[in-house]
């Protein structure tokens, strides 16, 4: 039988050394955030909310933008590039014809893609002379990895995490602590918006928007704290693209090039992370892809009405146009809690609306993905954070499909993260003793 490869990797000097800003390639301009009619301009405290250097690459019309080379070396030193794996196992359990790769996000330090923004942000706010950075969390892997860089970079980092899930990973809030940040369950009595609903529930489970609300009003109260988001915004899906342009250089190394790309969204940063430089392909190229982002039922956001609506529960940001469900609508607490947000990035909003971006919602009940993730550890031998269980499951459902179709396609899909800080999540859905 001839070689086949399991993996490419990538020489350290292939490290991408630009990001990708695809706002100058959409298909049509992306609408810009807005004021609401009542109220003060959320826009002009844009400069008090977010770091200037974020500020300025969210709204650039630059296609590349370097990394300045000492973040390049942080880059190395968590672990980038990282492997694209050719699921072999997986192909030949599934009998599918369909080649099948899959990016190792899992392989961070903190254990997920969040580092890569996280590592630019903390660098820009020591550069911009702040000592403290305040943020939200869902899953705990974006706080977790702002606290990462906070310590790299010698920041205190403060972080507002989602009750729900707060409660269930204590793993990953010591390990928060280990890199010395302060964790705080959200909604929490330590902000005067999170009181509020502390005092009406102690019990309230929280949402990303609430937590946001509070990250931004705790900084908003220091002049040496900056507020850093680690999803939905322009620039957070730029730095996430180094995911994408690395993978396209494995792609070229393995003689392929993919037909279908998968990856899980909540607020959009690993999908369109890994997805836009392929986009590029399909807007600039004339390529053939699909793109399938896969949700929960618990937060179908693609599915929700795209319109202008804020990216927090206090109404504290800008308006964006985004698919939305609304700002303070109520979604059950999941698994996969990092894909439980009420919007989605505007950037990728855009994209589903001239529709070149699919999705699927799989059941709140998460067995289906956690089967799914299942199969995918007894072949590959790696377990996928709950929301990146959602884009492993999506593969498999797309591999089995060509299995009953006879169709070769080439699929290329996302592991955000690893779950070895969320067994309890894969205990209680699966059963295990
Ligand atoms: C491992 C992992 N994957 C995916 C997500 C979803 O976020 P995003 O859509 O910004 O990638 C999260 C969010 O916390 C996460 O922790």
């Amino acid at each position: 039988m001839a070689f086949q490869p399991r993996l490419m990797n990538l020489e350290p000097k292939e490290l991408p050394n630009q990001w990708y800003n695809i706002i100058p390639d959409l298909p049509v301009p992306l609408p810009p955030p807005l004021d609401p009619e009542k109220g003060e301009s959320r826009i002009k405290n844009l400069p008090n909310i977010l770091l200037a250097e974020c500020l300025k690459q969210e709204f650039s019309n630059d296609r590349w933008i370097d990394i300045p080379e000492e973040m390049q070396q942080l880059y190395f030193q968590a672990g980038r590039p990282r492997p694209l794996f050719r699921a072999l196992n997986l192909e030949k359990k599934l009998e599918t014809p369909a080649r099948l790769y899959y990016k190792s996000e899992f392989y961070s330090p903190t254990g997920s893609h969040k580092v890569n923004t996280a590592i630019a942000q903390a660098y820009y706010a020591k550069r911009e002379g702040y000592e403290r950075l305040t943020t939200e969390t869902g899953a705990g892997q974006w706080g977790t990895a702002l606290a990462y860089a906070a310590a790299l970079a010698n920041l205190k980092c403060t972080v507002y995490w989602v009750r729900a899930v707060h409660d269930w990973k204590r793993d990953r809030k010591n390990l928060m602590e280990l890199y010395g940040a302060e964790v705080y369950a959200s909604p929490s009595p330590k902000t005067e918006f999170g009181k509020t609903l502390y005092n009406q529930d102690p019990k309230h489970p929280g949402s990303l928007g609430i937590a946001i609300s509070e990250g931004m009003e705790d900084a908003n109260k220091d002049p040496k704290a900056i507020y850093c988001l680690g999803s939905v915004l322009n620039h957070v899906l730029m730095h996430q693209t180094i995911i994408g342009l690395e993978t396209k250089k494995q792609f070229e190394k393995f003689d392929d090039y993919p037909d279908t790309v998968i990856s899980c969204l909540g607020g959009g940063s690993n999908f369109g992370g890994f997805a836009l430089p392929f986009m590029h392909d399909l807007l600039k190229k004339g390529k053939k892809i699909k793109f399938i982002a896969a949700q929960s039922q618990a937060a179908p956001n693609l599915q929700g009405e795209y319109k202008y609506d804020f990216a927090d529960y206090a109404e504290m940001t800008p308006m964006l146009k985004m698919y939305t469900l609304g700002h303070q609508i109520s979604m059950a607490p999941v698994k996969g809690d990092g894909l439980r947000y009420h919007g989605c990035s505007p950037i990728l909003s855009l994209l589903r609306d001239q529709k070149l971006i699919d999705t699927v919602a799989y059941p709140q009940d998460e067995k289906h993905v956690f089967e799914r993730a299942k199969e995918f550890i007894r072949t590959e031998g790696f377990l996928p954070a709950p929301e990146s269980a959602y884009s492993v499951a999506c593969a498999i459902d797309e591999a089995l499909k060509c299995k009953e179709s006879g169709e070769k396609k080439v699929i290329a899909f996302n592991i955000s993260g690893h779950g070895f800080l969320d067994i309890p999540g894969y205990r209680e859905v699966l059963n295990l003793k």
